[in-house]
């Protein structure tokens, strides 16, 4: 079960992250990554969602390369006569039952990111496991993340309050946890990914985020928290045994103030890696 809605607004807000990863990372592609002489790739992206990274990476690779964005559902896909000839999606819930066989050892580059809230409890091992089998030998895994865990409100300004941004992020994760989600391996992934055989070749939690990226990724933020409000009400009504719609108002009433506090100078965080890992 994955939480965050596939509407319209999600559509736009995975382009708005999109941007502020590439202004983050500078590339699309690690450059650690070696393209090497063939200039025919096999590209996989898992968790694709509206297929903007293939989209864009299309048109830095050869036509004749091959990019594939899977996802366990196409309702954000764009249409398919809008695919450039060298992308094509698939719908794939790569913690399923078995991996297609098209889709073993096919990849020269496997991408992935920002599927931190896909990831139940006890099934990190199983999706690690999987994009291994998707790679050839020697092909190479990159695997851009936040660390919810590290989730914080900060303020800038000292008589600027961020109690209410403090206050909304905890009952934000705590309702993620309840979900059963797995939240706590982002910063120990180069360990996971060493433990299931890959070879380590760079990664690094990303510098803090600056005056261009910051008040993007907290309008990001807040629209996660936002789409999720109503789930989090019903989650805090059933704990509480207390009316939703009351809970639900007081919920709205509080998101009123968080947007308050950004508006004077408070910021959501999350700490963002990248990491690139080899299949030996
Ligand atoms: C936060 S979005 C990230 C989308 C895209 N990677 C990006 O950065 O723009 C997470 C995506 O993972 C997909 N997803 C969730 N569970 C999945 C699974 N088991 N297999 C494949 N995709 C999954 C969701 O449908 C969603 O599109």
């Amino acid at each position: 079960m994955y939480p965050l809605s596939r509407n319209l607004r999600s559509s736009a807000r995975l382009s708005l992250q999109h941007l502020f990863w590439n202004l983050r990372l500078g590339f699309l592609l690690h450059p650690a990554i070696p393209l090497g002489s063939s200039p025919v790739l096999c590209i996989a992206d898992i968790g694709t969602g509206t297929a903007i990274w293939p989209l864009e990476l299309s048109q830095h690779v050869s036509p004749k390369s091959k990019v594939i964005g899977y996802d366990i559902s196409s309702s954000q896909f764009p249409a398919k006569e809008q695919l450039p000839s060298n992308v094509q999606l698939e719908i794939l819930n790569v913690m399923g039952g078995f991996l297609p066989r098209s889709a073993v050892s096919a990849f020269d580059i496997v991408h992935v990111r920002a599927l931190v809230l896909a990831v139940k409890r006890g099934d990190l091992d199983l999706l690690i496991s999987r994009l291994g089998m998707m790679l050839k030998p020697g092909g190479y895994l990159q695997w851009d993340e936040v660390d919810l865990e590290a989730y914080r409100a900060r303020s800038s300004i000292p008589t600027v309050s961020k109690t209410a941004s403090e206050q909304f992020v905890q009952y934000f994760l705590e309702y993620m946890r309840s979900l059963n989600l797995s939240l706590d391996w982002v910063s120990q992934l180069p360990d996971h990914l060493a433990r299931h055989g890959f070879e380590l070749v760079d990664g690094a939690r990303l510098h803090e985020a600056d005056a261009v990226t910051c008040k993007l990724e907290t309008d990001d933020h807040l629209m996660v928290l936002e789409d999720q409000l109503p789930d989090i009400a019903t989650f805090m009504a059933s704990e509480q045994g207390r009316a939703s719609a009351d809970v639900k108002q007081e919920l709205e009433r509080l998101f009123r103030n968080v947007v308050r506090e950004t508006e004077r100078g408070v910021s959501l965080h999350m700490d963002w890696y990248c990491h690139v890992a080899r299949k030996l």
